[in-house]
């Protein structure tokens, strides 16, 4: 049953997400979906459903890309399935717990928004995170030195910001891969004339 519901929300997300393709489409939610499910496995009091249909939908209502309200997306989707009430609630708390924007430094609530969270940060970090930012800065028009700037402004400052142990442990190796990309942009781009 609970592999029907997720099987259906990954195609919920895949169809909701089409021909989106610079960074933040269904390819992201399916690497949340699978880092959240990971981190999940660490964490034995959580609600795995929760988890899940929370990493699947996390965007599914994101301001950027759709203009619904109360996580109408989301909601459409849970009151479809075979859902009670209280799980759809506290899909929706987590989900709401993701958004950086949103949420700022604010600590989830639930251990399942914070095993969400985690995962959708990890997502802007390490190797993906270098290609998001460059598909994202190309996409609006920004230099590669204005999308460096943004590793200095957010991206190098997620690893301190996890909730979760196993997600402080992945961060940790993909925060060291973005310094090593760093340093080696720092020399490519260097004068040379000194
Ligand atoms: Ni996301």
């Amino acid at each position: 049953m609970q592999k029907k519901i997720i099987n259906d929300a990954m195609e919920y997300a895949r169809l909701l997400f089409r021909g989106n393709s610079d960074g933040h489409g269904f390819d992201h939610t399916l690497r949340v979906y699978r880092t959240a499910m990971e981190i999940a496995d660490s964490e034995p009091d959580c609600d795995r459903l929760v988890v899940a249909l929370a990493a699947l939908l996390h965007d599914a209502d994101d301001y950027k890309l759709f203009k619904t309200e109360n996580n109408a997306n989301a909601r459409a989707f849970l009151d479809s399935q075979d859902i009670d009430r209280d799980t759809a609630d506290r899909i929706c708390t987590a989900i709401n717990a993701v958004s950086f924007s949103r949420n700022r430094d604010r600590c989830p609530e639930l251990l399942e928004g914070k095993i969400v969270r985690d995962a959708d940060r990890l997502d802007a970090i390490g190797a993906i995170g270098i290609a998001r930012t460059f598909a994202y800065g190309g996409k609006h028009g920004r230099t590669l030195d204005s999308s460096i700037g943004h590793f200095h402004e957010k991206l190098l400052l997620l690893k301190d910001m996890m909730h979760t142990d196993k997600a402080r442990e992945l961060a940790g190796i993909r925060h060291a891969y973005m310094e090593d990309f760093l340093l080696e942009w720092e020399k490519e781009t260097a004068g040379k004339d000194d």
